[in-house]
Order: C-alpha cells, then structure tokens, then sequence
C-alpha cells in the first residue's frame, strides 16, 4: 500500500501567514506542520510515499524533506498541483505513483494523537472499495458529515448547514485503484473544486465504503488560525505520532 500527502493550495484561511509560504510548512509547536501527516502514514507501517505539493514555495518541501532518509524512508516522490482544483484533483495526481495498489491518504493540514496502523490493516484485508474515519466534532458544519445507520455510513455532506450526525469525515482516506477512475467523473462543485465527499459518495452508493471512528485527538489544523494555535497547544500537552 503507498501513502500520500496533500500539500498544496494557497493556504488562503491562514493569510497573512501563507502569503510567502505553503501553510503545511507553517510550524506546529516545533515541527513544519508536514512532518506530523507524513510521520502519521511511516507509523501506519508505509513506507513508499508521494508529496502532492503547488502555490507559495513548492521547492521548500525538497529543501525540508529531501530524499526521505531522516525518517527512515528509501525515497520520497514529489508532483506539483497547479491551481487549486480541490482534494480529488491533487489526488488525480498520483495515478503512476500508485501503479495498481491501494492508497492511504493524509490531508498535510490534519494531525492526529494516535496510530492508525490497525485501520490500515482493516483496509488491506478488504477486499475493495475505500475506508473512511470519523470523529465526534463541536462544529460539524465546517466539514464533510457523515450520514449514519448504526456504524455505517449512508452518504456524506459537505459542510451541511444543518449536519444529520455531530461527526466529521476526518482528512484520512483509502483508497483501491479504482479512485482514480471514480475521480474522472466528477464535475467541479460550486467552489470550482473536485470534491474528495463527492470520491466517498460514490464508494459508499456501490456498497464498498467502510467507516472506523478514529481514537484520540484530531485537529484540522490548517482551516483556521484557532485551529493552527490549538494544534500547536494540542501537542505541547499530550504529543502527536511520536514526534515530541
Ligand atoms: C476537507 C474535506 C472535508 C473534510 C476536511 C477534513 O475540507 O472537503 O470533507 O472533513 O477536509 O480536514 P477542506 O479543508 O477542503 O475545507
């Protein structure tokens, strides 16, 4: 299974902070917020992984991360997004880079407390289709919400003014091959993007979606400068992927 790190966009909810640079090199107490994603995918056991990058300063990341090696990696592969087109996009992106296998996706913005290695496994033994997770959020309208029947999810909303459950769909998606052919069928949705919820939808219409609620913490710490700042106090108080 290969592993990806989306890290592009212009950052435009944290300006002026990401008016010179990519908000995923932003620190998060002290560390560039990238290291926490791609430390959550080498805890999760994958080691073959591609940095989605694009905007302000895409050449920092080779600077920053450079061939792997400080974190135990063979390689690390790098593609640049033009634009901002949206998750779904960016993940179009990485099509050779998979070759055939299943993906395991981290948003660069989202951090978590504890390892998902157990969900990762879940996911290589299923047969197909794609795995969410979710968690129990204050403020589910600023994110894609899951639909629930029990423990299974029935459709998802992106940032519904009126959420059906109090649960976010977190920035942690897998994949099988198939997304990328999924992705071909999108049409932009009304911010001009190619939405990752519309991705899940389709998995969850053809009955192959499975979902886990994620345990501990989860913060998308890129989507606001609250967020960027409790991150940052998140892990000084209880640490994050191993890396304080
Ligand atoms: C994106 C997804 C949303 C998901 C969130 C998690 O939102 O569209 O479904 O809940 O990431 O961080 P965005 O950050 O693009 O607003």
């Amino acid at each position: 299974m290969k592993g990806v790190v989306l890290a592009g966009g212009l950052g435009t909810r944290l300006l002026p902070l990401t008016r010179i640079t990519n908000k995923h090199l932003l620190p998060i107490f002290d560390k560039p917020m990238i290291y926490y994603p791609l430390q959550t995918l080498i805890n999760a056991g994958i080691d073959d992984i591609m940095i989605v990058t694009g905007g302000n300063n895409a050449g920092d990341f080779l600077k920053l991360l450079g061939n792997g090696r400080q974190f135990g990696l063979k390689d690390i592969s790098y593609t640049y997004q033009e634009g901002e087109g949206g998750i779904a996009e960016a993940l179009d992106l990485t099509r050779n880079f998979a070759d055939g296998e299943k993906v395991l996706i981290v948003l660069g913005d989202n951090i978590i407390e504890k390892n998902i290695i157990k969900e990762k496994e879940d996911f290589e033994k299923q047969k197909e289709g794609a795995k969410i997770l979710i968690k129990k959020v204050p403020h589910p309208s600023s994110f894609g919400v899951p639909e629930l029947e029990g423990n299974k999810v029935i459709g998802i909303e992106e940032k519904p003014e009126n959420p059906k459950t109090d649960h976010a769909v977190i920035g942690i998606y897998m994949y099988d091959s198939r997304v990328f052919d999924i992705i071909e069928t999108l049409e932009r949705s009304d911010r001009g993007e190619l939405e990752i919820t519309d991705v899940n939808n389709a998995y969850i219409k053809d009955g192959t979606m499975t979902c886990s609620v994620l345990d501990g913490w989860w913060i998308d710490a890129g989507s606001s400068p609250e967020n960027l700042a409790e991150a940052t106090q998140l892990v000084i108080k209880t640490g994050a992927n191993n890396l304080t």
